[in-house]
């Protein structure tokens, strides 16, 4: 049994990475509003606080994990409170940055490259290890990497519909976790945890200045279907809101 007890009542838990804004608190809002004890990571004490505040505020229930994912120590002490807080069955990977643009590849430096794989792709290696010993125990276990179809490699490609713009260190750092996610699912196989990478659409977020055309909760979506997968449920696949998309 996997399920961690808190009090009563048998909730699974699930650790949303930089949940603290955009996407991810979306992702959080909605995992607690279906019933699951929320681990809400970020690196900011400040605006970590605020995120656990604004959501407790809804009656759910959640509670803060300092973490940022470039730092070995912190994730380390992450995966300690989570097993005191009694084990985790969701992992949500959805901590990134751009790195800044622009990123063409003539022009980008070597440490803006360095530090997007760092977060984006070495960020979800270093967390997915550090609570795969909890994720193991789980009964339906789940990891979610918040990708996006700008490291599709067949889409940017694609002669008449190409996506995103000329990025040296952002999109590679996407197709590096789709790549990732892949390798992932085919090792676990055969522990039962199901892994797969999504993408949001185009959000309006920090990330992109607001930009984007959804909303972060019509981004979150994807995310919350494929964090509670069946057990039968596919794994090492990449999807979108229409449904699976090429590597
Ligand atoms: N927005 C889009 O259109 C779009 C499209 C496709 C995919 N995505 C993906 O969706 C995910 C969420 O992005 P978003 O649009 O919601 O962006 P966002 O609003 O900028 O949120 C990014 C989150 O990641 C956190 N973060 C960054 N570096 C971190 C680190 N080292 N350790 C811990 N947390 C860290 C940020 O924390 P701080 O507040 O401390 O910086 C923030 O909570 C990302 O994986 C992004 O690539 C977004």
């Amino acid at each position: 049994m996997s399920e961690t007890t808190h009090g009563n009542t048998m909730k699974k838990t699930a650790l949303v990475t930089g949940a603290n804004k955009g996407i991810g608190y979306e992702i959080a809002a909605g995992l607690a509003r279906s019933g699951f004890r929320v681990g809400v990571g970020a690196r900011d004490p400040g605006r970590r606080e605020e995120a656990v505040d604004k959501l407790r505020a809804e009656g759910l229930d959640v509670f803060g994990v300092p973490l940022d994912v470039t730092d070995d120590e912190s994730v380390a002490a992450a995966a300690v409170l989570l097993e005191e807080e009694g084990g985790l069955d969701v992992l949500v990977n959805n901590a990134a940055i751009t790195g800044g643009m622009p990123q063409e590849p003539s022009r980008v430096s070597a440490a803006q490259v360095l530090q997007v794989v760092d977060t984006n792709v070495v960020g979800v290696i270093r967390v997915t290890n550090a609570m795969l010993p909890m994720l193991r125990r789980a009964a339906s276990p789940r990891v979610v990497n918040v990708s996006s179809t700008v490291g599709s490699l067949t889409l940017q490609t694609a002669q008449d519909e190409a996506v995103g713009p000329i990025s040296a260190a952002y999109s590679p750092s996407k197709t590096y976790l789709n790549a990732i996610t892949v390798q992932y699912a085919k090792e676990l196989a055969g522990a039962g945890v199901l892994v797969n990478a999504g993408c949001p659409g185009y959000v309006a977020t920090d990330l992109n200045g607001h930009r984007g055309t959804r909303t972060p909760e019509q981004g979150a979506a994807v995310f919350l279907e494929l964090a509670t997968l069946p057990d039968d449920g596919p794994t090492g696949t990449f999807r979108d809101e229409s449904g699976v998309q090429p590597w």
